[in-house]
């Protein structure tokens, strides 16, 4: 796929992966109508999130953000609210630090070279290249896992893609191979047939348009066991307790601060269990110290687990109703029940404030 080179006839692969993906390509919004912002706001969602939980959060921030002048026009707190659910926050931060960017520095276009597009905030090399490649037809490849497998497949390649020379090794065969007539439609193409026929574990090799030409399908009784997989190290378990404190009708919550884990969005009250402690002891310190004249009953009312990129937290949710001259940790406000909804709140607090309304009597229609 090298710019400049003479525009033959694609190899056969690239012919039958193309055919297929015509007639096959599942009709992804931002396929129906692309736009280079169009394109980017899918990448980024696409980081870390499966395309079928995408579509949804997709639809709603283009509507809410229909180009990138609207999303540097928004301020923070309606984007994260947009975005809320999607998880991994930071990618909307930085969409909307990139979007006022775009707008500064390039009049409310997208660069379409790679290198400036690593200049954005959340853009980094696969993600220039996918945008490059879709958006602006310059010919590279983005490497994402999906990409890798089909290569490591189509190739041969039993050495780990997870190190830098293999997976520059199947960069520069892939770039070779695939045409430079279409970067974009060869981008789509290879990453369709990783997400919907070479898959991780169960490839569907009956319907694979290029099996025929694919070195694990010709050699291997099992082409699954391509790519070589190494041991994912087991994420830590944090154990963690999660206190509700109503007051007539109001909530105690606090914002986390703009930058790092889950910045600018809203949660509820949160004790580190330490080591050797019980969540029950540690949400039962910080009640006393918050509200040492509370008659009120501290009640357990759920645990969950909430994974998070390098570590779970195992939540136990508490709740209790106090008066409303209880101490609390600064910087922590009391807001309507009602205002809930409306706050950008981490997905955590969600699920913790779900299992709180779960475990009322008092619940009004509308929150059952
Ligand atoms: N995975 C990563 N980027 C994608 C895209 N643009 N379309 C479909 N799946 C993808």
């Amino acid at each position: 796929m090298r710019a400049g080179e003479p525009r033959g006839e694609p190899p056969l692969f690239a012919q039958d992966l193309f055919r297929w993906y015509d007639t096959h390509a599942r009709p992804l919004p931002w396929r129906l109508r692309p736009s280079p912002y169009a394109i980017w706001v899918a990448e980024v969602l696409l980081q870390q999130t499966r395309v079928a939980q995408a579509v949804p959060y997709y639809r709603r921030f283009l509507r809410a953000f229909p180009t990138v002048r609207a999303l540097a026009r928004a301020p923070l707190s309606r984007v994260l609210k947009v975005w809320e659910g999607a998880g991994y926050y930071a990618r909307a931060r930085n969409l909307h630090r990139a979007a006022r960017d775009v707008v500064r520095r390039w009049g409310g276009r997208l660069p379409s070279s790679v290198s400036d597009l690593e200049t954005l905030p959340g853009i980094g090399e696969y993600m220039a290249r996918a945008i490059a490649s879709q958006a602006f037809e310059i010919p590279v490849l983005g490497l994402d896992a999906n990409v890798l497998r089909v290569a490591a497949r189509y190739y041969g390649e039993r050495r780990d893609p997870a190190r830098a020379p293999v997976r520059q090794g199947l960069k520069d065969r892939l770039e070779q191979d695939l045409p430079a007539v279409h970067p974009g439609r060869s981008a789509q193409a290879i990453m369709e047939l990783g997400e919907t026929v070479c898959l991780p574990r169960s490839p569907r090799c009956t319907v694979c348009p290029i099996a025929p030409h694919c070195w694990a399908y010709r050699e291997l009784p099992d082409p699954g066991v391509l790519p070589r997989r190494h041991a994912r190290a087991s994420r830590r378990c944090v154990p963690m307790a999660v206190l509700v404190l109503e007051n007539k009708g109001r909530v105690l919550v606090h914002q986390r601060p703009p930058e790092g884990l889950l910045g600018g969005l809203w949660e509820f009250p949160e004790i580190p269990v330490g080591a050797g402690g019980s969540p029950a002891a540690a949400a039962r310190r910080a009640f006393r110290r918050w509200s040492p004249r509370s008659t009120g009953e501290l009640r357990a009312v759920g645990t969950f687990r909430y994974g998070y990129t390098h570590f779970v937290c195992e939540i136990t949710v508490f709740h209790a109703t106090v008066g409303a001259q209880s101490e609390h940790p600064r910087g922590h406000r009391w807001v309507p029940r009602s205002d809930l909804g409306r706050l950008p709140m981490a997905g955590a607090a969600r699920r913790a404030w779900d299992h709180v309304l779960g475990s009322r009597d008092d619940r009004a229609p509308a929150e059952r």
